[in-house]
């Protein structure tokens, strides 16, 4: 193997105080919801990018960021088309893995869990809240597949950009909509200094109510 480049001095340290059990919340939603809140409040740039995992019948994995747009009682929802390769890979292998990283908070949370279609009125309801631009450009976007003519794709976009501009709206299009990551498995990690990581994983057994946490060594 030739080295290319080398980041072995590349380092920053956690000096962020020590998670305990005693702060988290019995509930991880409730927790992730906080330290979601916790980093718009701080500023942190795209603070609800999560990369999201998904596997291919090959059994080969790919991550991109997606944003997660909103926390249900049962997870977080993304919106993204439904031709896309996450899409695909998630309706032949719904299980689906994410992780939420904050930098400048020293933290990440990786869940584990379901990937489920929204329903429409929830994919409905986030599509009519964004921008006319930002419409045509999902409607008009084949996302994944190969683009032989960005000139082609910008005037798909811009015409579909008229024609709602015309029309006031522009209807959700059944190729584009929301997924619900149903989890079942969360890690919050908080860094801390010389690497002694705090991490707690929240799972539950079969049909019980509440969630076990558990401490891991990082
Ligand atoms: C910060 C960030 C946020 C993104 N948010 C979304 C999103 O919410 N939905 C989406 O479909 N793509 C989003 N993308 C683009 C995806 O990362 C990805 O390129 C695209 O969805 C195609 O992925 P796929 O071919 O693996 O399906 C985002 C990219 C970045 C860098």
């Amino acid at each position: 193997m030739a080295r290319v480049n080398r980041f072995a001095a590349q380092r920053i340290d956690y000096t962020t105080k020590p998670l305990e059990l005693s702060d988290l919340d019995v509930d991880p939603i409730t927790q992730l919801s906080a330290w979601m809140s916790e980093a718009i409040d701080l500023g942190v740039p795209e603070a609800n990018a999560m990369v999201v995992a998904t596997v291919g019948s090959d059994g080969q994995p790919s991550t991109r960021n997606v944003l997660c747009k909103e926390i249900t009682e049962a997870g977080v929802v993304f919106f993204t088309n439904y031709g896309s390769r996450k899409a695909i890979e998630l309706a032949n292998s719904p299980k689906v893995a994410a992780t939420f990283y904050w930098l400048p908070m020293h933290r990440q949370i990786n869940i584990r869990g379901l990937a489920k279609r929204c329903s429409d009125e929830v994919s409905n309801s986030y599509w009519e809240s964004r921008s006319l631009g930002s419409q045509a450009a999902s409607a008009a976007s084949q996302q994944s597949q190969p683009l032989e003519s960005r000139e082609g794709y910008t005037k798909a976009v811009d015409d579909l950009a008229l024609q709602a501009e015309a029309e006031g709206a522009l209807e959700r299009p059944s190729t584009w909509g929301g997924f619900e990551i149903e989890v079942d498995v969360f890690e919050f990690w908080q860094g801390g200094q010389d690497r002694m990581h705090d991490r707690f994983v929240y799972a539950k057994d079969p049909g019980a109510e509440s969630w076990n946490i558990e401490r891991l060594y990082p």
